[in-house]
């Protein structure tokens, strides 16, 4: 309730004050504030694992893709969640260095108990796995600007987790921070728990000691599906991460530009756990406020006052961006991701997702589905959802098992549509059924190149 206080009132003043960030003093980023990560040193000693901690940030509930517990709980493929992918993907890397990497999940009163539903089957097991919950505010009224809930038990959808900047609060609270220090532990890699390409890797670690920085964001270049993500800018000389709800209306369209601001941050951060602990224990740690509007089910408009990781970076040590390949990003926002990452276009080894052989592209296929779509997605994920025979009808009708997309280029879905088993898609594929049509691709189907809209085939 403190830390909610506090940015309360920092939110008040500023909003007095009036635009704090001036535009006029944002620059792109100088070099050396940006590293390419093929000009990294490849040496790496192993032993710098044991000083190294894993954690996924896994408090936020994936609202765009319409779901209300938490993302990581999905089953993603083989019959895993992304929670049983990253122990995977850790469980090898101690195997396989034999160390003792710890993984540490931060949770939030939304996806908590999901969380530990998924979790618990590895209790007995070698690998190592803390969890922590991160706080929880108080969604606060637009007209009046006071807190909506009245009493600590009310209403769930009058409270909100305050976005993954509330990692480093809630570390210390939590006494995570500090055990992790007593273990010898001196760096922290972070990462979306959606995140299945943020894998460790020991060249950034090495990197991280080699060049004393107490802080590195993994930063990735921009394509046109990424410009509304969060960019590293100088700041009168200091590196500072910038989100598009900081940015004024008239210059959004110049925050955007992939010529000005290259990059985006990729939430894959690499934290030194020592500085964090002296600058915590400073209070100093204040980061950039993001106001975050939505509107209650029962219509009332709150706003959330948030915060991102990545702001942290000011406040860190020769700290930097490292240009990593986009492979080191692969979330899930949509269902047209998870499409992508069920599909033959990746396989599994070790929980890490590798780019199927047999695909003669190195890009990999743009699928957009549309709306109709959503729920088949999320139903053929989640086994654990109790389904109502409806339902199953509905999904099975809509998506009898994923069509194999190696040689696709691209694929647009709208409407009701409905695909058969083993479908094969080829090159671009658009399939549109009209308002009240409905579209049928039988069992086997091959598409290559096709258009089909309705009764009318091109
Ligand atoms: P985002 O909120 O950016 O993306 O969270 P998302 O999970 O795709 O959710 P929507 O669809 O935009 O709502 C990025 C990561 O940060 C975590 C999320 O769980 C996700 O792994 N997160 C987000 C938290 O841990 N706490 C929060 O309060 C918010």
């Amino acid at each position: 309730m403190q830390s909610f206080l506090h940015i309360l009132t920092r939110y008040l003043a500023e909003k007095k004050k009036g635009q704090n960030l001036e535009w006029d003093r944002i620059r792109s980023p100088a070099e050396g504030q940006i590293v390419p990560y093929d000009r990294l040193c490849n040496s790496v000693d192993p032993k710098a694992l044991n000083k190294l901690a894993v954690l996924k940030v896994n408090g936020g509930l994936g609202t765009s893709m319409g779901m209300a517990g938490a993302k990581s709980a999905l089953v993603v493929k083989d019959d895993m969640t992304f929670l049983d992918l990253t122990v995977r993907q850790i469980e090898h890397l101690n195997t396989t260095h034999q160390v003792d990497v710890p993984l540490i999940l931060m949770t939030s009163f939304n996806t908590y108990e999901d969380t530990l539903r998924i979790i618990k089957k590895y209790a007995n097991q070698k690998q190592r796995i803390t969890t922590f919950n991160q706080s929880r505010y108080p969604r606060i009224s637009k007209d009046t600007l006071l807190p909506c809930p009245k009493h600590v038990d009310d209403d769930k959808q009058l409270w909100y987790p305050p976005g993954h900047g509330d990692l480093y609060c809630a570390l210390m609270h939590s006494g995570v921070l500090d055990q992790l220090l007593r273990e010898g532990k001196e760096y922290l890699f972070v990462s979306n728990s959606d995140n299945l390409g943020a894998v460790v890797d020991q060249v950034i670690l090495q990197h991280m000691i080699d060049s004393q920085a107490e802080f590195l964001m993994e930063v990735t270049e921009k394509t046109k599906a990424d410009v509304k993500g969060g960019t590293l800018v100088d700041y009168d000389g200091s590196i500072r991460l910038l989100e598009l709800a900081q940015v004024p209306s008239e210059h959004v369209e110049d925050f955007k530009s992939m010529r000005k601001f290259k990059i985006f941050n990729t939430n894959n951060l690499w934290i030194n756990l020592k500085a964090l602990k002296r600058i915590l224990d400073t209070g100093t740690m204040d980061l950039d406020i993001i106001v975050n509007p939505k509107v209650t089910d029962d219509g009332r408009s709150v706003i959330q006052l948030e915060t991102a990781a990545g702001a942290a970076i000011k406040h860190f040590r020769n700290a930097h961006g490292v240009n990593v390949p986009r492979s080191r990003f692969l979330p899930v926002k949509s269902c047209s991701d998870l499409f992508l990452i069920k599909s033959d276009i990746y396989s599994l080894k070790h929980g890490h997702l590798i780019m199927n052989e047999e695909r003669m592209f190195e890009n990999i296929p743009v699928i957009k589905l549309g709306d109709h779509f959503k729920k088949a997605i999320l139903y053929l994920s989640d086994k654990l959802l109790t389904l109502t025979p409806s339902k199953i009808q509905q999904f099975q009708a809509r998506f009898k098992n994923i069509p194999n997309i190696v040689d696709l280029d691209h694929l647009t879905v709208t409407g009701d549509v409905h695909f058969g088993r083993n479908v094969i898609l080829r090159g671009t594929v658009i399939v549109v059924a009209n308002e009240g049509q409905r579209i049928e691709i039988p069992d086997g189907t091959v598409l290559e190149n096709r258009l089909l809209a309705g009764n009318f085939e091109m």
